[in-house]
């Protein structure tokens, strides 16, 4: 059990908690978190935003009753970590971008402990945050965009690995981009499909992938974005 340290809203609607215990995981790896006991029945999963020493952070959008629920948690409450699950990102070198749209930036923040020069680009519908902490954390470039298309700041073609998390329209216009461009980057998506057990046991998170229905928790959640169907 972990024990909440800080939960601070960052920008409406928008928290950043942190727990203190030793919980391990891979960048673009998640957990499946819990602040109750019996109801609601399920966790909710959640990527690492970041670890230290002792501390695990997630930021996290309120989005429906186990958001909300995470949000009145004050220092000193338990939360229920299960995890780490999922693939996470790849391991990788030379010119790496990290594109994120909303709270599809959670994940990458982590990832710059490893892609230490990558460029990233931050899409925001309204308010930005924590862009500071980005910028303080990558000595590559920082891109911002609020109210457009931050896609639209990525050259494909300068990139040997991409790697983008968001909202499901942008990771299609990821594939997209990916397919007709003439870039020969390895772009990934990390989908955030609705998940249940997180173990890979109950099939609730199925993605339709060109050859095969894989499971977005346990053989994802990232993908290469040419192997997804998008719905
Ligand atoms: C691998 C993965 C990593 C994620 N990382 C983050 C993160 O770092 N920060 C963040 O804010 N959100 C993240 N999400 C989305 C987050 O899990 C959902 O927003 C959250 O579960 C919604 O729960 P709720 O009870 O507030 O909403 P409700 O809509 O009331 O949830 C009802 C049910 O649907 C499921 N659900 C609803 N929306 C989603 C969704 N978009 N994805 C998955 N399950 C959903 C919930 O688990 C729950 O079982 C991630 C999702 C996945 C799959
Ligand atoms: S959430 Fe149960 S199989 Fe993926």
């Amino acid at each position: 059990m972990a024990e909440v340290i800080a939960n601070i809203e960052v920008a409406p609607g928008i928290f950043r908690i942190q727990a203190s215990g030793s919980y391990p995981g891979r960048m673009g790896q998640f957990y499946m978190v819990r602040a109750w006991d019996n109801y609601p029945l399920l966790s909710r999963p959640l990527s690492i935003f970041n670890r230290t020493e002792g501390k695990i952070e997630f930021l996290y959008h309120v989005a429906g009753e186990g958001t909300e629920r995470f949000s009145l948690l004050k220092p000193g409450d338990e939360l229920h970590l299960e995890g780490p699950f999922g693939n996470g990102f790849p391991e990788a070198e030379g010119r790496i971008a990290l594109v994120g749209g909303g709270i599809g930036i959670a994940p990458l923040f982590y990832a710059l402990g490893a892609y230490r020069q990558a460029d990233v680009y931050l899409g925001f519908s309204r308010e930005p945050y924590l862009v500071e902490e980005f910028k303080a954390a990558t000595s590559g470039k920082v891109v911002v965009n609020v109210g457009g298309i931050i896609l639209d700041e990525v050259n494909f073609c300068v990139y040997d690995h991409i790697v983008a998390c968001g909202p499901e329209p942008m990771l299609q216009a990821v594939q997209r981009k990916k397919l007709e461009s003439a870039s020969q980057a390895n772009v990934y998506v990390s989908l955030e499909n609705r998940m249940a057990c997180g173990i890979g046991a109950c099939l609730v998170c199925s993605v339709k992938c060109i050859d095969q229905r894989r499971k977005a928790c346990s053989d994802g959640p990232v993908f290469l974005a040419e192997e997804v169907v998008f719905g």
